[in-house]
């Protein structure tokens, strides 16, 4: 793999998410691309530079933060670097993928994809999924309990979407931390006997 297209990237990403810290800024695609290697290590052979690339690159054109269209950030990476259109599309088609929203129910049509997704999954999960869901929560004026229907409508659903076994196991660990997570945070924040 091409470090120096790595290293390239990742500084396009931060200039890219400077001053965003609702858990999609730079830490969680750099993770992202963390859990992607991963993955990729432990599956059948992978373009491990369009996984990487993806992986790096799946939030720039996040409509919640930018208002671009046809991945036009991406894009004018891969550009400025030299990739044609066949091998733009398919880092494209990857980033396509990744989004839980639009994609709910349908399984990634190339082993790059799959990883990826699951990827950027696996960082809704665990401690950091906690940590990302308040952030998130407090930016949009949510109370502590309207951020818990968070892990009932998507966060606890997420081990059951992995695509690759090695993700799989690596959601199996976080989805009992998170499980774990509510259960204290419904004994600790129960009021009802005084308030009812
Ligand atoms: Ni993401």
């Amino acid at each position: 793999m091409n470090d120096l297209l790595i290293q390239e990237a990742t500084e396009y990403i931060l200039g890219i998410f400077e001053g965003n810290s609702d858990g999609h800024d730079v830490n969680h695609s750099l993770r992202v691309f963390r859990n992607a290697m991963m993955i990729a290590a432990e599956e059948q052979e992978c373009d491990m530079e369009a996984v990487a690339l993806a992986a790096l690159l799946h939030d720039v054109d996040d409509h919640k933060l930018f208002d671009t269209e046809d991945n036009h950030n991406a894009r004018t990476f891969l550009k400025e670097h030299g990739f044609d259109a066949e091998q733009t599309g398919f880092i494209c088609s990857i980033i396509e993928s990744v989004s839980f929203s639009k994609n709910r129910g349908k399984k990634p049509s190339s082993i790059e994809a799959m990883i990826v997704q699951d990827a950027d999954r696996l960082d809704a999960m665990g401690a950091v999924g906690i940590a990302r869901t308040f952030a998130y929560g407090g930016k949009h004026g949510r109370s502590l309990e309207d951020s818990m229907k968070h892990f009932y409508e998507k966060l606890l659903l997420l081990k059951d979407e992995m695509n690759t076994e090695s993700a799989r196991r690596l959601a199996e660990e976080r989805h009992g931390f998170l499980l774990d997570f509510v259960r204290r945070f419904e004994n600790e924040s129960s009021v009802g006997e005084y308030f009812s």
